[in-house]
């Protein structure tokens, strides 16, 4: 970590900021060993492989750790050679990244770190948090930038300042969570006044598709077991899909993620970005679905203001209002996390 990011850090137990950073192995700009401490209360958080641990146990995550750790290079822009996660990040959050430069910027559940590296690369101060053993394969991704840090830790009870971050996003994220609409309050408490807050989440489909019914049964094993089952039966729908007209409709019950046409990617990374979003698909535990209006909704309820919905259906981004109207939002953020 980052030992100057402590300045955002607050005691989960008695809410007390900022945390104590005590190194025992360093770099000359990161702590990779170590402890967070709270001089108020005495609590303490390990520091384990550079990354602060505010989270024991994975629980609902389990899946997404194993998946960012199978494919923890797969959509880095650095990896592909393409702009795909820039692009995707300009278009769900209607943000360019040069304008978040020397912001202060949080990411909640930055899976493998595709989008962290984008603002690294554009000069902002990222904090990128995430529930998974996902932060492992950010770290590893993201370590060469000081303007870094990535922490484990439950966005619905973040170890971070309320009223903090001058942008604060969440990409498909939320949906994933035991409550879609409680997650965007909680995380919506550390944008400061006058900042913003972009998230996309799921929209519903007007169709049942059979993915989410195998969804079911086989969020239960492991990734890899799935990626297993996935890399098996991949050819029939990877083939069927070319058959112009019906082949999409003969692949509904083998189901793949399929970005030929839609993303310029190699051919080798084409049938990688397949077998993880396939998995991606087929493995979460939790997967609410929503309408835009809904989502609107919500940041109306949070008292934000100037929201606009982006062309991704259920992809939004708002302005948290200066100073009086601030104070309203807190108090409704932590009624609805309660
Ligand atoms: C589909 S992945 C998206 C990752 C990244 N935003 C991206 O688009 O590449 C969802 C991520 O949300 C994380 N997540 C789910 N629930 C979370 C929570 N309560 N707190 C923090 N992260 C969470 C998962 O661990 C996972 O890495």
């Amino acid at each position: 970590m980052n030992p100057g990011c402590a300045n955002f850090l607050r005691c989960l137990r008695c809410g007390h900021s900022p945390l104590e950073v005590s190194a025992r192995v360093q770099t000359s700009t990161r702590v990779m060993e170590g402890w967070i401490h709270c001089l108020a209360c005495q609590s303490k958080w390990p520091v384990i492989a550079g990354v602060p641990r505010f989270v024991a146990h994975p629980d609902y995550t389990r899946s997404f750790g194993e998946e960012w750790n199978l494919f923890s290079k797969t959509q880095l822009d650095s990896y592909t050679g393409t702009t795909v996660s820039r692009d995707r990040f300009r278009e769900v959050t209607q943000t360019d990244p040069s304008e978040l430069e020397g912001k202060h910027v949080l990411e909640c559940g930055c899976g493998m770190g595709r989008f962290i590296e984008v603002l690294a690369e554009s000069g902002s101060e990222v904090i990128g948090i995430d529930y998974s053993t996902a932060v492992d394969a950010a770290f590893r991704n993201t370590q060469q930038y000081p303007n870094v840090t990535i922490i484990q830790a439950d966005l619905y009870n973040l170890p971070l300042r309320p009223d903090c971050f001058d942008f604060v996003y969440s990409i498909g994220v939320l949906h994933h969570t035991p409550d879609t609409r409680k997650a965007l309050h909680a995380i919506a408490a550390h944008v400061k006044p006058g900042g913003q807050l972009a998230v996309w989440v799921y929209r519903k489909y007007r169709l049942f598709r059979p993915y989410r019914l195998y969804r079911y049964f086989l969020r239960r094993l492991s990734a890899e077991t799935v990626l297993k089952m996935v890399k098996f039966y991949h050819p029939i729908p990877w083939f069927l899909r070319r058959i112009p007209i019906v082949g999409k409709s003969l692949s509904v019950f083998l189901p793949i993620v399929d970005y030929r046409g839609v993303l310029p990617l190699r051919s080798e990374h084409q049938r990688e970005w397949s077998y993880l979003d396939t998995v991606d698909a087929l493995t979460p535990w939790f997967e609410w679905r929503h309408v835009p209006d809904e989502v609107k909704r919500w940041f109306e309820e949070l008292g934000y203001e100037r929201i606009v919905l982006g062309g991704t259906p259920c992809s939004v981004i708002a302005k948290r209002p200066k100073a009086a109207r601030a104070e309203t939002i807190r108090e409704t953020a932590s009624v609805c996390v309660a």
